[in-house]
């Protein structure tokens, strides 16, 4: 028998982390057709090939509605730069508030497809339902992913995605997280001789370390005033939707242009 101690605290759904995720929809009935978000931590991976997410959501959810009407959906990856926005829409209701305008955030319009996707992402999934389990408190809307976008900046020369970039955010028992700066492995690193392991997590992240550490000291030494931050503001302010985006498909072509919601 072994001498650590546990205490039980009943049956929960304590499973953590989970990914914090902004799930964007559009319904097709008056009163439900402005592009929102919700935030959503029931998601996750249900079948590789076709490829199947689920996401769970309440029935008196405005986005319920909207996804029950469309049959589409994106699932949303969040970073770290999107951490408030997301926590915005877990507490703020689309039916109440324009919440892509509220946060300054731009909808992705994937032609062809009925649902928005945040343009701001660093990845988006575009799904479309197949299937509805009524679960109890939760609706549980099983879908086939039909595409997956990634923001153009992640890929290597080599057409490899640079994880630890994604900066992406989870969600444990409340609190948000950041999945800082370097992996702690790789698939099937426990089996890896030393020369792949310092080749694969060890050298890659020494140069980014170092890059990291020159940008924030020439940050430092760049800052402007605070007369000249003021300006900044107020220029950025009166621009509007004018950032660019650039995704890269994931599997298969299809026609993709860019929307600023108003
Ligand atoms: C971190 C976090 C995770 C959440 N996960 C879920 C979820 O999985 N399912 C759900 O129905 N609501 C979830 N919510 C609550 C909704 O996001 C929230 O009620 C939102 O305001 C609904 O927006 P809507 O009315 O525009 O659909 C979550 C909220 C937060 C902050």
């Amino acid at each position: 028998m072994s001498d650590q101690a546990f205490r039980a605290i009943g049956a929960t759904t304590f499973l953590s982390p989970l990914p914090a995720v902004l799930v964007s929809c559009r319904g097709t009935e008056p009163g439900f057709d402005r592009d929102n978000m919700i935030t959503i931590g029931w998601t996750g991976v249900i079948n590789s090939d076709p490829p199947m997410v689920y996401v769970s959501i309440r029935k008196e959810r405005h986005s319920h509605a909207q996804v029950s009407q469309s049959g589409v959906f994106c699932i949303n990856l969040t970073d770290e730069t999107l951490c408030r926005a997301t926590d915005y829409c877990g507490v703020k209701s689309g039916r109440d508030v324009d919440k892509f305008a509220e946060l300054g955030l731009h909808a992705f319009e994937v032609e062809g497809f009925g649902a928005p996707a945040l343009a701001e992402a660093p990845l988006f999934l575009c799904c479309r339902v197949e299937r509805v389990i009524e679960l109890g408190s939760h609706d549980m809307f099983m879908a086939k992913v039909e595409q997956v976008y990634v923001r153009d900046s992640l890929f290597r020369e080599d057409g490899s995605l640079k994880m630890a970039d994604f900066e992406l955010v989870c969600y444990a028992h409340g609190e948000y997280f950041a999945l800082k700066d370097r992996p702690m492995g790789f698939f099937g690193y426990s089996l890896a001789n030393e020369d792949v392991i310092r080749r694969r997590l060890v050298e890659p992240y020494e140069k980014k370390k170092d890059k990291k550490e020159k940008k924030e000291k020439k940050a430092k030494s760049d800052k402007p005033g605070k007369k000249e931050q003021h300006k900044d503001k107020k220029e950025k302010k009166a621009k509007p939707g004018k950032k660019k985006h650039a995704f890269r498909m994931r599997m298969q072509d299809a026609p993709v242009k860019p929307r600023t919601n108003a």
